[in-house]
């Protein structure tokens, strides 16, 4: 298989983490963007929580502003959300599940328990140009539920897999990345355009990038937590160098 080209799409939401802690303007998020943006981020996202807990309203209207990569719109299928895409227009959107209580988006959206109302809630969306993707688990049925309703992108769910690693659990990993492959497998089939994320490090990006399917991977604790070492440029760079390092070779 020809292997595609592999976007990083950089989630600047713990950049607004930090902003909050301290109730001011800095850092900036917009500015994090830029500079990711420059480094060879190819998208930025931004995940806009019911509880606003990182980004905020205002900081969605200036990412739009102020970048020219495009925007991958975070949010959980809810009509306040709903009213907030259809006002921005972003370049993608992609549905995720939202517990207040949870630290980080944990599991991935039940569509196919709630395919008739998804269905209804994203037509809209595509109507606006959005490019609507689901945030799900490498489950054959959510991927097939997610095709049925007409969603343009799946993003599958790395949490469980980038967990077994840090836990040294590689035997789960590597089920877990089985899983993931398969399902890349099964979506893209589908027509379905395939994305991955949540917990990758330079540890377990390369694993996600050598599955060929995969045409984006979205990155943001690990690359915002490595910025404070080496700089944001420097993180964004190195991910970039090991996920082309990963990528199948052209013509494969
Ligand atoms: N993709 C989706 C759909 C997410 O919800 C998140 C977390 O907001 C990420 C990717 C990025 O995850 P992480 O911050 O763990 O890299």
């Amino acid at each position: 298989m020809t292997s595609r080209f592999l976007r990083l799409g950089v989630n600047i939401d713990h950049v607004a983490t930090i902003r909050n802690a301290r109730g001011g303007d800095a850092p900036s998020p917009v500015r994090a963007a830029q500079i990711a943006q420059e480094a060879g981020a190819d998208g930025i996202t931004a995940h806009l929580r019911e509880d606003r807990r990182h980004i905020r309203d205002e900081d969605i209207a200036a990412l739009l502003e102020n970048i020219a990569v495009p925007l991958n719109f975070e949010m959980a299928a809810t009509d306040e959300m709903h009213a907030i895409a259809l006002r921005h227009k972003p370049h993608a959107v992609c549905l995720v599940p939202e517990r207040r209580e949870e630290r980080t988006t944990e599991g991935g959206l039940g569509v196919v328990q709630d395919q008739n109302r998804l269905a209804a809630f994203i037509a809209p969306l595509k109507e606006t140009g959005s490019r609507v993707s689901m945030f799900i688990e490498a489950d054959p049925k959510q991927i097939e539920a997610s095709a049925k309703i007409g969603a343009a992108v799946v993003e599958l769910h790395t949490g469980a897999m980038c967990e077994a690693h840090l836990q040294g659990d590689f035997a789960a990993r590597d089920q877990h990345l089985a899983r993931i492959t398969e399902g890349a497998r099964i979506a893209d089939g589908l027509g379905l355009e395939v994305h991955a994320g949540h917990g990758l490090d330079f540890e377990t990006a390369p694993m996600a990038a050598a599955i060929p399917e995969v045409v984006e991977l979205n990155i943001g604790h690990f690359l915002i937590g490595e910025a404070i070492f080496s700089g944001l440029p420097e993180a964004i760079a190195r991910m970039r160098a090991v996920m082309n390092t990963a990528r199948p070779a052209a013509g494969v």
